[in-house]
């Protein structure tokens, strides 16, 4: 069977399931523990489910089915997931319950035998590879009351036409490409996600033409490494692997290309994209943020480390310098650009000098938003056999004072907005003050301010008027 038969089959179990629920109110809750492209993949379970005929709960006491899609990047995930699988065990008995855990940390073998001895009650374990397949393992589930483990490891396909259930009506995200071919040595998700693979350009112009068409105005393009959209593709092309007969990549062959053509689309106001490596950050990519006027100016780029030492044990492939020019480059040739970035604190090895180094670069940069992580240790991974762990207090002390630098350069950088006047694309109510509204810059930054309803879905002209440090204050 190809991918697209493969589909087509769901569909059918889709419709047997809908068939069996029948004159049924069944509903089901959904817990997202992992990344926006984890989200993305709830947005196709939920797609899938609502199209069986179940409805969306966010109580699970009146829930007929629990999923659970999964994260394992980080430690404290497994707890969690344990703990929840845990309060359900009664919750089953009540209602019939049936669980279904997929996602990530279902690719790890450990974690499948611990839940298949501590937790023998799940119905069905899926993995990153066969979510769509939930419709059928369902459907054996309700019909058969088969418990199902249905989990391949190979290096992915690409599915595509999966229904989709989206969480906003603004802001849609696109995964245009699965899998990681990095392998940072600190880093699972190369294992539980397999090898890279683009989807092909015209099924990713063709979701954000629908998303245009139905109102969306920011589109998110998700995957790993998303400047090396469709370069192990290219790569197989030139080698003469593949064939590109039907001219699928005639005319867009790269993801600068990529984005030059989103951009075009009517409708779209904002166009982000995460993550970038640095590694891959290419002329051409440059260029085409700065000719693109949808494309955000802010640049998520995942520094991990300052130290070209730790960068080295990282796999990362570029040293302190190259990061730092690139930043430089992308200032020059963009003056607006900000930018964004993830780091690790308490890599294998990491002297106070490498982390003296990644305070450095974060002094340099002045970064509008930082995503700090404390190393943890991933079973499989190369970290996890690296000598001179670093003691725990010792990442927490470092971790405390990387948090103080950098709310330090955000209060500072708020403060310039002051005055400035911002397009915000208004997103809906604000959360805490229900007079006010909530939108982004162009620059992520949350802004509150007093308006009318109608301008949810707008891109409006606000002027700051006050700074808070998650948030700033405007009026249109
Ligand atoms: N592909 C993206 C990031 C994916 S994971 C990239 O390369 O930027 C998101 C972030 O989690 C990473 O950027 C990293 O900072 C963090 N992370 C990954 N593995 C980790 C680990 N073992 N311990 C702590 N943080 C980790
Ligand atoms: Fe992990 Fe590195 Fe791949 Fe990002 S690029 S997913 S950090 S291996
Ligand atoms: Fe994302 Fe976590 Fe998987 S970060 S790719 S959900 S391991």
């Amino acid at each position: 069977m190809n991918e697209l038969e493969e589909i087509e089959l769901q569909k059918e179990y889709i419709k047997k399931v809908k068939e069996l629920n029948k004159n049924k109110i069944l509903k089901y809750n959904i817990l997202t523990m992992g990344c926006q492209l984890n989200e993305n993949d709830s947005e196709k379970i939920c797609g899938m489910l609502e199209e069986m005929g179940y409805i969306a709960t966010d109580n699970i006491e009146e829930a007929s089915l629990a999923i659970f899609n999964t994260c394992c990047v980080r430690e404290n995930a497994e707890e969690k997931l344990f703990g929840k699988i845990g309060e359900l065990k009664n919750i089953r008995k009540n209602n019939n319950l049936i669980i279904a855990i997929g996602g990530c940390m279902m690719q790890e073998k450990h974690i499948i035998e611990k839940i298949k001895k501590s937790f023998p009650y799940v119905d069905i374990i899926f993995g990153t590879h066969t979510l769509h397949k939930l419709p059928e393992n369902l459907y054996k589930v309700i019909e058969s009351k088969q418990k199902v483990k249905d989990i391949i490891d190979i290096n992915g396909k690409v599915y595509e036409n999966l229904p989709i259930k989206r969480e906003s009506k603004i802001i849609g995200s696109v995964t245009i490409m699965y899998g990681c071919n990095n392998f940072c040595s600190y880093c699972i998700v190369p294992y539980v996600r397999g090898r890279e693979r683009s989807r092909k350009p015209d099924d990713i112009i063709n979701e954000v033409k629908e998303l245009a068409k139905n109102g969306y105005k920011e589109i998110v393009l998700l995957g790993q490494n998303v400047n090396s959209y469709l370069r192990s593709e290219m790569e197989e092309i030139r080698a003469g692997k593949r064939t590109d007969e039907k001219g699928l990549y005639s005319k867009i062959d790269s993801f600068a290309k990529l984005l030059r053509e989103i951009n075009k689309i009517e409708g779209i106001e904002r166009i982000r994209f995460i993550s970038p490596h640095p590694k891959d950050f290419t002329d051409d990519v440059i260029d085409a943020i700065k000719d693109s006027n949808k494309v955000s100016k802010l640049i998520h780029l995942p520094l991990q480390s300052g130290s070209t030492k730790m960068l080295r044990a990282m796999n990362r492939k570029y040293t302190k310098e190259e990061y730092l020019n690139l930043v430089q480059k992308m200032k020059e040739k963009i003056p607006e650009v900000k930018f964004s970035t993830d780091i690790i604190v308490g890599f294998a090895g990491e002297t106070e000098e490498d982390f003296e180094d990644t305070l450095d670069v974060v002094r340099k940069v002045g970064f509008e938003q930082v995503y700090m992580f404390i190393y943890s240790i991933r079973k499989g991974t190369p970290g996890e056999k690296m000598e001179n762990q670093i003691p725990e207090e010792i990442k927490h002390k470092r971790f405390d004072k990387l948090k103080h630098i950098v709310e330090d350069i955000m209060a500072e950088n708020n403060k310039a907005y002051i005055g400035t006047n911002q397009k915000v694309l208004v997103e809906g109510l604000s959360k805490n003050n229900e007079e006010f509204l909530s939108g982004r810059t162009d620059s992520n930054k949350i802004v509150v301010f007093k308006g009318n309803k109608s301008l949810i879905g707008k891109l409006v002209n606000i002027k700051i008027v006050s700074e808070h440090m998650w948030y700033l204050k405007g009026e249109i």
